[in-house]
Order: C-alpha cells, then structure tokens, then sequence
C-alpha cells in the first residue's frame, strides 16, 4: 500500500488533523489536511476537534499548538526540525527594558521558543504583527526575536517607541540585494514578492511584502504573469498547484530551511502509527504562553 494511503487510513482511524507549513515538501504538503502561515496554522490547531494533531513544520508550531489546545496530542514527524531564530532572545534584556519603560509590551514573534513566550505580553506572526502592535495601548513596545520583522513593523507604526531586537531567520537574512537585481535583470517584467524577515535591502526592492499566505493571495489576485520570489522555495507548490500558467523564479539555491525539510511522509506516517514525538510543554509553562496566544488571537481578529 502507497505510503500516503497508509497515513489517510491511519488518520481517519484514530482521529487525526495534519497540519502543515508552507515550507515543507511538497509530498507532505500534498497530504495534510491544511497548509498555511504560521497564523491560519495557529487558528486551525486551537479549534479542531481532533484527538491527535500531526504538525509538518518546525517545533515552535507545534509547541504553539499545544500550549493552545492542551487536551491535544501533538505529534511531530521530526522532534528535530527547529527554528534558529526561536531561541535568539537575551532574557536579561527583556527585565532590563521593562526597568526602563513602565509601560513597556514585550512583543513576542510565533517564531519563539515557549519558554520566551512567557515573558511575552503578545504574540504576532508576520501576517498580523501591524494590526496587533496598533492595537495595543503600549507607547514602548520590545518587539523579539526578528529585528527584520520588527523594523519592518516600525516603520509602518511611527507612532509607537518599538525597540529592536537582534534575532534574524538565517535563510531570509541571507537573500542579498545583488540576487535581486541580477533576477530582475534577468526577466524585468516580474514582480518581487518577498517575506518580511528578509533585510531593508530586500524589502526596498519589493512590489509586495507579506506572509507565506500573504505572498500566495497577493499572486492570486494579481494580473502579472511573472514573479521573483523572496521567500524560502516550499510556497513554490502552492504557488505553482494554483496559478500552472504563471512563472515564478528564485534567487539563489539557498532560499530553503533544512529544518522544514527533516519533515518526511515516512515520518508522519511514524508518528502516526507510533504516537511518539509526543510535544510535551509543562503545565506551568502552558498556561503562561497561552496568554500572549490568545491575546495575539483576539487582538488580531
Ligand atoms: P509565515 O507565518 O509567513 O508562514 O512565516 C513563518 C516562517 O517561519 C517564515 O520564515
Ligand atoms: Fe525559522 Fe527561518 Fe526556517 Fe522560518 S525559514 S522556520 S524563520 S529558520
């Protein structure tokens, strides 16, 4: 038996949702039940009604969907697969700047380990952290771990005081200005569609800046028939499977997570049959990173 009927018959047994990012291959992509950003995966994970969740993507997706829906099992086909920029906070900075500012909100990106998440007023991804900081009463905000995401934010909210942190996506930060002009070169009637986590370089380049999901409407909607993208190469599938007649490149052979990529079918299939990878958050550390969740969720709405 094909190993992704193997997984659909497991699944519907035991009562099983997948999940999966943008990022991952494009045979796991082809099985899971929803794919998207880091936000509509987080909405997903906190209302389905499903005994166990398989999540595709890295640990801090399904930390987050666990600490959301406690009274699930969430399994994850490689307990490996992380994220570098998750852990790319200092502690010690937070106490130093909430010394500084009484009103200070500490600003939280998904992409953030749990135990950063409880020293976090409110969580935001990439496709809601504008509307979320403008939503808060907060003058001072700490925006971590992403200082790209974060002075992108800045520079569409003067209004507010957001302090920057030093945390970058390794595989965004690495996309130059030099990869760009020299795709554009190449096809000059293509449109750049980057993701915010890349660098000002980058984003001053941009016809469109946005999320995974952002990035992928932004193409549906659009008339142009040709696009250069500034993002890690998994949207490519979704981007391909729903627009076959239009072209899309990449900049460099680098633009992938390896991390995303440790996500296999033989391994959901492991998971599902073996209920192990079990993503285990205490009950302490649960009930503190739910609340910049939910508040992200409610702010966001
Ligand atoms: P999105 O929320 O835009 O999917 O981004 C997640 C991510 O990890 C980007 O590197
Ligand atoms: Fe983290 Fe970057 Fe991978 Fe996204 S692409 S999961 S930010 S390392």
């Amino acid at each position: 038996m094909l190993i992704a009927e193997r997984i659909k018959q497991l699944k519907e047994k035991k009562n099983a949702v997948i999940l999966a990012h943008y990022y991952v291959p494009d045979e796991v992509q082809e099985i899971a039940d929803y794919i998207g950003d880091s936000y509509y995966l987080s909405k997903i994970a906190k209302n389905t009604d499903a005994n166990i969740i398989v999540f595709c993507g890295v640990s801090f997706m399904g930390e987050s969907a666990a600490i959301l829906n406690p009274d699930k099992k969430v399994l994850m086909p490689d307990a490996k697969a992380d994220c570098a920029m998750a852990h790319m906070v200092n502690l010690e900075r937070i106490a130093e700047l909430k010394n500084k500012y009484a009103d200070l909100a500490v600003v939280c990106y998904i992409n953030s380990t749990a135990e950063i998440k409880t020293y976090s007023d409110v969580c935001v991804t990439s496709a809601n952290a504008i509307k979320v900081i403008k939503n808060l009463p907060n003058k001072n905000i700490f925006f971590i771990p992403d200082g790209n995401l974060g002075r992108y934010v800045k520079e569409q909210l003067p209004e507010k005081n957001i302090i920057l942190n030093d945390g970058y996506c390794p595989i965004h930060a690495a996309m130059t200005k030099e990869e760009v002009l020299s795709e554009k070169k190449k096809h000059p009637k293509a449109k750049f569609l980057v993701h915010p986590e890349c660098t000002k370089e980058l984003l001053d380049e941009a016809d469109y800046i946005g999320s995974t999901s952002g990035i992928i409407e932004f193409v549906a909607k659009d008339g142009n028939e040709e696009y250069i993208i500034g993002t890690e190469i998994g949207v490519l599938y979704e981007l391909k499977k729903q627009n076959p007649e239009k072209k899309f490149y990449t900049m460099s052979k680098d633009q992938i997570c390896t991390d995303m990529k440790f996500v296999t079918l033989e391994k959901v299939l492991d998971v599902l049959e073996n209920e192990n990878n079990v993503v285990m958050v205490g009950e302490e550390m649960q009930k503190k990173a739910l609340i910049p969740l939910e508040r992200m969720l409610e702010l966001a709405r």
